[in-house]
């Protein structure tokens, strides 16, 4: 039988899963690594660390399903997106990994910026503003704080296409994730050379590029080795983690969008053409299907303030559900179910490490606003989860703004998994809001579209309809609706509110 594996290197783990060719999942793996933070609002990672996860999880994954490594006919990979890898002429790594949320590059955006003759032609060249969280910007940064580094450096890769080096020997990515490295000619999916000539950063340090299903190489002997798989095997372009991850839930086609709730939160919206924000709130980069793009809006810790909360204030309860053997989101999310929608004038603001969608802006920080002495930390916790949520509603809006339809909004991720959060979500996104079948996002995304490169399906809009379907419908409640359409507006005000506060604190706190 053949067999498709889809990995995807993620912040916290790489995630390996074999499926068979009708899209069933027959065995998912997932092992961990940690990152780095060596000065605040910084985040790096080893990329070896990438490498031994990736050999792990795929000999486990091919164990754990009881198949031939040989009988493995394609390879997807997937992965955080922005992270630079710097290899030196022998393919060596030069440095740690900066990754997509490290905000360390205010001053190299305003450089990029000004290269360009301002943010309105550098959409104009990319699609796309200068935001911290993406490639170029770290380029800049490693040129001007680490020269001998960057005078070594012959490569420059993104996370997965450091994996495939890895696997196949190749410099290579694929049109989605590089076109958040800000250096791609979105509209004609190919390095723009008249940004790069701004910058002046030599062509020659960035891989090939290919569309998601192409086949970009194939397993070395000495990766065929190392993971038990066949010498030969091809690996396809694959797809950073949000596309890879529309993918996976069925999002190819227009009016279809999502809204995955994980550490980070994304509202992710197909496109026929490129669509592009004026103001560049959300990002338009390439689809994983050929000749199509997405726009995107990117929350940076929408789960990941609960992740926080749970974390930092939540001790005890996550002691009680190891005892109980539960998950203890189930315990946080039960107590701020019993606290009404509105959470008693309690606000929320999520920007615990800056935000992205829809103010860009590395300085704003999380708060509470609004707290009073009937509050506890029942209440605390719904107006994280609301707050959240409204941030959600605002990539939305703005996508919406830009005239894209949404037809049906499917959600994935942590949030989807607890009741109140689906509630939430359609009665704050207000419209109804269906989970999928695949639920497993990125990595069987480019399970799906290696069976794409090597023949299975014949295109991605046809692998995803043979494989995927809606399974549950959350419906809105009329009266929470109402109220939320009341509060949203005031949720906000706020963050205009603080703003210049939080310039003021990053400042004092430098
Ligand atoms: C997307 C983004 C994150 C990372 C990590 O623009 O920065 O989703 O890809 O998952």
């Amino acid at each position: 039988m053949a067999y498709l594996l889809g990995i995807d290197i993620g912040t916290s783990g790489t995630k390996t899963l074999l499926v068979n060719p009708r899209g069933r999942i027959l065995a998912s793996v997932t092992v961990e690594y940690p990152a780095y933070a060596p000065k605040p609002a910084w985040s790096e990672q080893v990329p070896e660390d990438w490498w031994k996860a990736t050999v792990k999880s795929i000999a486990s994954a091919v164990r754990a399903a009881g198949v031939k490594g040989a009988e493995v006919t394609g390879i997807g990979l997937s992965g955080q997106m922005h992270g630079s890898v710097f290899l030196d002429r022998g393919g060596k790594v030069l440095r740690r990994a900066i990754l997509w949320n490290d905000q360390r590059t205010g001053a190299e955006c305003e450089e990029i910026t000004q290269a360009a003759g301002g943010r309105e032609k550098l959409i104009g060249l990319v699609s796309n503003p200068a935001l911290t969280g993406f490639t170029a910007p770290k380029i800049l940064w490693v040129r001007k704080h680490e020269p001998r580094i960057y005078e070594q450096a012959a490569k420059i890769l993104l996370p997965k296409d450091y994996v495939r080096y890895r696997l196949t020997g190749e410099f290579a990515t694929e049109v989605s994730d590089a076109s958040g490295t800000l250096l791609l000619d979105v509209k004609r999916r190919a390095w723009s050379k008249e940004l790069l000539g701004l910058l002046g950063i030599d062509a020659a340090l960035l891989p090939k590029v290919y569309e998601s299903p192409e086949v970009s190489g194939r397993l070395t002997a000495a990766a065929a080795k190392a993971t038990g798989l066949a010498a030969g095997t091809p690996v396809v372009g694959g797809g950073g983690d949000q596309a890879a991850g529309a993918v996976g839930n069925g999002i190819v086609r227009r009016g279809v969008i999502s809204a995955t709730l994980g550490t980070s939160g994304v509202v992710f919206a197909h496109a026929d053409t490129v669509e592009t924000d004026p103001l560049g709130r959300v990002h338009t980069f390439c689809h994983a299907v050929p000749g199509k793009w997405h726009v995107m809006g990117v929350v940076l810790a929408a789960g990941g303030s609960l992740q926080w909360f749970r974390n930092r204030l939540c001790q005890d309860l996550v002691a009680e559900a190891k005892t109980r053997k539960i998950d203890p989101y189930q315990l946080i999310t039960a107590m701020a179910a019993k606290v009404p929608p509105g959470s008693h004038g309690l606000y929320f603001l999520p920007y615990l490490t800056g935000e992205r969608t829809p103010h860009a802006d590395p300085n704003a920080r999380a708060a509470w606003v609004g707290l009073s002495n009937m509050h506890d930390r029942a209440a605390m916790a719904r107006a994280a989860m609301e707050g959240a949520t409204y941030a959600m509603r605002d990539c939305l809006e703005i996508i919406q703004g830009m005239g894209v339809p949404i037809t049906e909004i499917r959600i994935s991720g942590g949030g989807a998994k607890g009741k109140l959060w689906r509630n939430l979500q359609a009665d704050i996104y207000r419209g109804s809001v269906w989970t999928v079948s695949s639920g497993e996002g990125p990595a069987f995304g480019v399970a799906l579209l290696a069976g794409v490169g090597t023949g299975v399906w014949a295109t991605v809009p046809e692998a995803c309809d043979a494989t995927i379907r809606t399974v549950s419908e959350t419906k809105p409640d009329k009266k929470n609706v109402a109220l939320y359409d009341r509060l949203y507006p005031e949720y906000g005000q706020l963050y205009r509110s603080l703003k210049a506060d939080f310039r003021r604190i990053a400042e004092l706190h430098q």
